[in-house]
């Protein structure tokens, strides 16, 4: 069974999707972090990233083992690097070439399909798994999810600045949302869930009755 979760950074939605698998006893597969590793190997690599075709090869290519919440590359576990701002500055480019996409997408669905699995993303609820068991889509407002990423940051032990933080969000997200294939957007058939005012916990409450009562 496979619960897709989708919404912007900072929604809350890697925190909850974890925590949600945790209390299922299922999976977690965090895509942005399949992303980001293609976003650290093609800065690593020094290849063109402009370059639809070249980012493609190098997906296809990809040595990547996805253990919850660990990522490795070639066996080595890379897990805090996807997490640098310099992958957040980076990452827009390459996840908008649609090749790239398709690459991702497949093994995604490879890595999660046909399995008990809390999958999350941006493009989950419409392109990776439309036909999953359960959909939901978590939002937030902007102020609080800055305020959120900074938070991470800071526990991370990046040195913050705000601006700097709030301009990359308000860009990845009018990226995402934007995007011709695999965009962020709310559809019929996903339930909308507002985590402005809300605990993480709470959150992982309210999804988790839902998958149950089912
Ligand atoms: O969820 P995240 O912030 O770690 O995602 C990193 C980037 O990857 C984000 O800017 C959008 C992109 N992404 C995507 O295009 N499709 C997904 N399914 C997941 C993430």
């Amino acid at each position: 069974m496979i619960v897709a979760i989708d919404g912007p950074a900072g929604s809350g939605k890697t925190t909850v999707a974890e925590q949600l698998a945790k209390r299922l006893g299922f999976s977690f597969l965090d895509t942005g972090a399949t992303y980001r590793v293609l976003t650290y190997s093609a800065l690593e690599s020094g290849i063109n990233l402009e370059s639809e075709e070249e980012l493609t090869s190098l997906a296809k290519g990809l040595d990547l083992k996805i253990d919850n919440n660990k990522v490795y590359l070639k066996d080595t576990d890379i897990s805090k690097e996807i997490r640098k701002p310099r992958i957040d500055k980076n990452i827009s480019k390459i996840v908008g070439f649609n090749k790239v996409r398709k690459v991702m997408n497949q093994l995604q669905r490879k890595e999660a399909g046909g399995k008990n699995y809390v999958v999350e993303g941006r493009d989950i609820t419409t392109v990776v798994f439309p036909d999953a068991e359960f959909k939901f889509y978590l939002d937030a407002n902007q102020k609080i999810r800055v305020k959120r990423r900074v938070q991470q940051l800071l526990k991370e032990g990046e040195a913050v600045n705000q601006q700097e933080v709030a301009d990359d969000l308000i860009k990845r997200d009018r990226a995402d949302k934007n995007r011709k294939i695999g965009s962020l957007r709310l559809t019929e058939d996903t339930r909308y869930i507002d985590t402005t005012n809300l605990l993480i916990p709470e959150v992982v409450e309210k999804l988790f009755a839902i998958v149950r009562e089912k």
